[in-house]
């Protein structure tokens, strides 16, 4: 007998086929027991009918424990009512390991009980559809930009400095040296776009944030183009690319799971581009015009974030900060420069900021003045300032933050669920 994958099942429609999964779920009354089964790709009910079947079979079926490891075997029967559109009649049970008493029942828990069990949580559906919509993000991200000439350049952990400011810092020794994880993996994208021309790079990133809000992760995943010779203009126009394609993959390839998100589709499928573009000092108007009071110079927070998006049902692009709100490296608007050629990217319905992006400077004296206001060691970024020295050119990038863009995806309101194993302010269990 052929053993299948539950996400495969559509494809033995009336044959008997076998399972090796878990038990997620149980419903006994007596005379048939409804089994609820999980193999990694998917749900499956399997209903065992005690006068069709051996005793001792029948017995296995009622005596086995939520998440005992099983292999059984079954009547594939077409169900529309099942949340996959099938469910089997189960023929025969092999109980692998019979699971001790599970931690998580199937009543409500405590976000910290679930946190500490966040290596048994993940089995449970909202989380796996979750972190499958978080897979289908990243194939998809990868996908787009592989076949669209990017080349993948993986950017160090361990740096000798800061890309994003010494605030967010995490600091380490380095045989005697000091050094830091990862803020970002800008420069070293812009190093290879120098060598590639349209280069990515992909990984975690790590930032020693104070603040404990449902946005922010102390561990996250960020993927980050670089283009060589593209302006901001461009950096936008491939980033609305970009972001439709990952959502219309999710919703081809992931609808189960959104569905069983309680995701409204419809918010999604209006994702395509262009995306609406207003400007920092537009932003700022519109926060007055809400009743805000904003002073120009400062940063968004996620309200005014919020309140900003609200207008559109697309993702939009905030461009041209005030200088003093954002990083050492960004292009200056010509004319104007207190305002720098940067774009963050608002996703719609209140869930903030995914992407952040700019022109780059690449004007040798003037990345220098700009380390120097921002008192950075030079010694640390000679050679990032070698790529101003030798051919530089005008180039762009922006980083898609993986746990955001999921957060927004899957509708959900926590960005720490949308990660395996979420560092949080004070938290690195399990
Ligand atoms: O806006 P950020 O800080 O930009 C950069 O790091 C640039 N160097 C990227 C580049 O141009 N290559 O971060 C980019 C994105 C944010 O828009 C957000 O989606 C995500 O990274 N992000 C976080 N996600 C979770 N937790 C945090 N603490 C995050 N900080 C940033
Ligand atoms: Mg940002």
């Amino acid at each position: 007998m052929q053993v299948t994958r539950i996400a495969d099942l559509s494809r033995h429609e009336g044959e008997e086929v076998g399972i090796q999964g878990w038990l997620y779920n149980k419903r006994s009354s007596g005379s048939i027991s409804f089994l609820i089964i999980r193999d990694g790709s998917g749900f499956v009910q399997a209903v065992a009918v005690k006068a069709e079947l051996a005793p001792e079979v029948y017995e296995l079926c009622d005596t086995v424990t939520q998440e005992s490891s099983l292999r059984i075997t079954g009547i594939v029967r077409r169900d529309a009512r099942a949340s996959g559109g099938y469910e089997l009649t189960l023929t025969g049970i092999e109980i692998v390991a019979l699971a001790q008493e599970y931690p998580i029942s199937l009543k409500e828990h405590g976000a910290d009980f679930l946190l500490d069990h966040r290596h048994l949580w993940i089995r449970g559906p909202r989380q796996h559809a979750a972190l499958m919509v978080r897979n289908e993000v990243i194939a998809a991200a990868e996908g787009w930009l592989r076949s669209n000439g990017f080349v993948k350049v993986d950017a160090p952990i361990l740096t000798p400095a800061a890309c994003e400011g010494t605030s967010t810092l995490f600091e380490t020794d380095y045989f005697g040296e000091k050094a830091y994880l990862s803020q970002s993996g800008q420069l070293y994208a812009e190093a290879a776009a120098m060598a590639f021309g349209k280069v990515y790079v992909y990984g975690p990133t790590f930032r020693a944030e104070k603040s404990k809000t449902r946005r922010h992760l102390i561990e996250f995943w960020m993927i980050e183009p670089e283009v060589a010779y593209a302006d901001q203009d461009d950096n936008m126009v491939i980033q609305e690319q970009f972001v439709s394609h990952i959502v219309k993959s999710c919703l081809q390839n992931r609808r189960q799971e959104l569905t069983l998100l309680g995701r409204d589709l419809s918010a999604l499928e209006v994702i395509e581009p262009p995306f609406p573009r207003v400007t920092y000092d537009e932003a700022v108007d519109m926060l007055h015009a809400a009743g805000f009071e904003f002073t120009w110079g400062d940063d968004f927070g996620a309200p005014h974030e919020v309140a900003i998006s609200q207008g559109f049902n697309k993702p939009v692009f905030v461009m041209n900060y005030p200088t003093q709100a954002k990083a050492f490296y960004m292009q200056p608007m010509p004319g104007r420069p207190e305002v720098v050629k940067c774009a963050d990217l608002l996703a719609p319905e209140g869930y903030g900021e995914i992407i952040g992006g700019s022109e780059r400077i690449h004007d040798l004296a003037l990345m220098e003045q700009r380390m120097k206001e921002h008192k950075m060691a030079p010694e640390a970024y000679d050679w990032y300032l070698d790529l101003r020295r030798y051919g530089t050119v005008p180039h762009s990038g922006f980083g898609m933050g993986i746990e955001r863009t999921v957060a927004w995806i899957t509708g959900s309101e926590h960005i720490r669920e949308m990660i395996p194993f979420p560092r949080l302010l004070n938290r690195i269990y399990p």
